[in-house]
């Protein structure tokens, strides 16, 4: 049947088709009016983890207490990081929750200083999240002037010229720390090739897995990839703060060193020694007590991750940003808008940045009751994307259809023009 594919018909027709759109129904969603499309900054909560959440109040805090570390709490950072290797084409043993995303890179990269010695440099890109480039910032002026941190140019605040990374790797560098999806245009590294060439130079590679676990299949183990980061708020579904993931790969584990020193990192932290005796294997990069509360929630979404498969959430993913895309530019690149995500899928996440010279206004009228028909949320990246983020476990064909029909309407009726230009705290 040849279907218009600029209609809401062939939205629900999509829906209809969609193998995957049973788990929809696993999250909460109070209001099925609202269109959520920020699952790529605050995953929406799994009803799971309601429960998970009240056992873990209820029933290990408030009766088991103290006993729940070695009933539950205490290997819950391994069980857990080797769910996320499942996802990451990882092994066991080789990821762990721990700490913020930042404070990983810091214990990364400063082990991989630490380890090539002799190489002073450490190579980014402007893609990378502003944290990921601070901590680097950070670390190089805790070392001494002798180190330097080159921060490579995009080409146009996009995509990146991998002949720019290539040319700037030398014998000198220590690292190369890279975004695999980046977080603004949604721009996607090969990160198997990039591997390949920085370790023909003795360079290590950190990458930040934050916009591609759950988004995107990732492969370490295929990849040869050393080092690896990420956050589990987002795509994974974890909640407001949920603490983030270390990948060492198996080989590297004995010859990095964390420095942090802390007790969770200790080899028997219960032994109360003096001298701190490393953990072996990818437990050394534990540091303080985690936040067990934070952490628990996680599992009843890498449960539906596992059960669903990556390839068919990605499969889904394309179709989705790709109907997207193709619907920015039937309704919207006429009223000024423009794609600001990559047009082939095998270089783009799962999220999609429309650009527009009034993107906050629009964003915020978007947000705000009683403006448009509809409350949508995206999100807003400086200076002029709204992000629309697709996270295939709940976000429908219709919902991406009704979206781009009220950024329509918005514009064109001037919608946009009472909202104002104050901006809140978290944009
Ligand atoms: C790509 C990326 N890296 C790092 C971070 C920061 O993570 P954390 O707050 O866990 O340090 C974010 C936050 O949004 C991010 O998008």
């Amino acid at each position: 049947m040849m279907m218009n594919k600029y209609t809401e018909e062939y939205a629900l027709y999509l829906d209809a088709e969609d193998p995957l759109r049973a788990y929809r129904q696993e999250f909460l969603i109070p209001d099925p009016d609202m269109i959520y499309l920020d699952g790529n900054s605050l995953g929406r909560l799994p009803k799971g983890s309601v429960k998970v959440l009240e056992d873990a109040a209820n029933f290990q805090w408030g009766e088991r207490l103290i006993r729940s570390w070695n009933e539950n709490w205490y290997n819950k950072n391994t069980e857990l990081g080797d769910k996320i290797a499942t996802l990451a084409g990882a092994g066991r043993g080789e990821v762990v929750i721990s700490d913020s995303t930042s404070v990983n890179l810091y214990k990364l990269a400063h082990s991989v200083i630490k380890m090539q010695k002799g190489r002073k440099k450490i190579i980014t890109d402007d893609l990378n999240f502003p944290s990921d480039i601070y901590v680097m910032q950070g670390l190089v002026n805790e070392l001494g002037s002798d180190y330097e941190l080159v921060v490579l140019r995009s080409v146009d605040g996009s995509s990146m010229n991998f002949e720019d990374i290539i040319n700037a790797l030398d014998q000198n560098t220590a690292l190369l720390t890279l975004s695999h999806v980046a977080f603004k245009s949604s721009f996607m590294y090969p990160m198997k090739e990039l591997t390949r060439y920085a370790h023909s130079k003795g360079t290590l590679v950190l990458w930040d897995l934050s916009h591609s676990i759950g988004s995107v299949p990732v492969n370490l183990e295929d990849a040869n990839a050393d080092l690896a980061v990420g956050c589990t708020y987002k795509y994974l579904n974890g909640g407001p703060g949920s603490p983030a993931f270390v990948y060492v790969r198996n080989e590297l584990q004995d010859k990095l060193q964390s420095p942090v020193w802390g007790w969770f990192g200790d080899d028997q932290p219960f032994d109360f020694r003096i001298d701190y005796r490393a953990a072996g294997g990818i437990r050394k990069f534990l540091a303080g007590t985690p936040p067990v509360l934070s952490m628990m929630p996680l599992e009843t979404s890498l449960d539906m991750f596992i059960d669903a498969g990556m390839d068919r959430i990605r499969e889904k993913s394309i179709r989705q940003t790709s109907f997207l895309i193709d619907l920015a530019d039937k309704y919207l690149v006429s009223l000024g808008f423009r794609v600001g995500s990559p047009r082939d899928p095998g270089c783009r996440g799962s999220h999609v940045s429309l650009q527009h010279n009034e993107a906050f206004r629009i964003s915020k009228a978007m947000i705000n009751p009683g403006i448009g028909e509809r409350v949508i949320i995206p999100d807003f990246r400086e200076p002029d994307n709204i992000r629309l983020g697709i996270a295939p476990l709940y976000t429908s064909y219709i919902e991406i259809y009704d979206a781009v029909m009220e950024m329509e309407r918005i514009v064109k009726e001037g919608l946009y023009a009472s909202v104002d230009n104050g901006k809140d705290t978290v944009t």
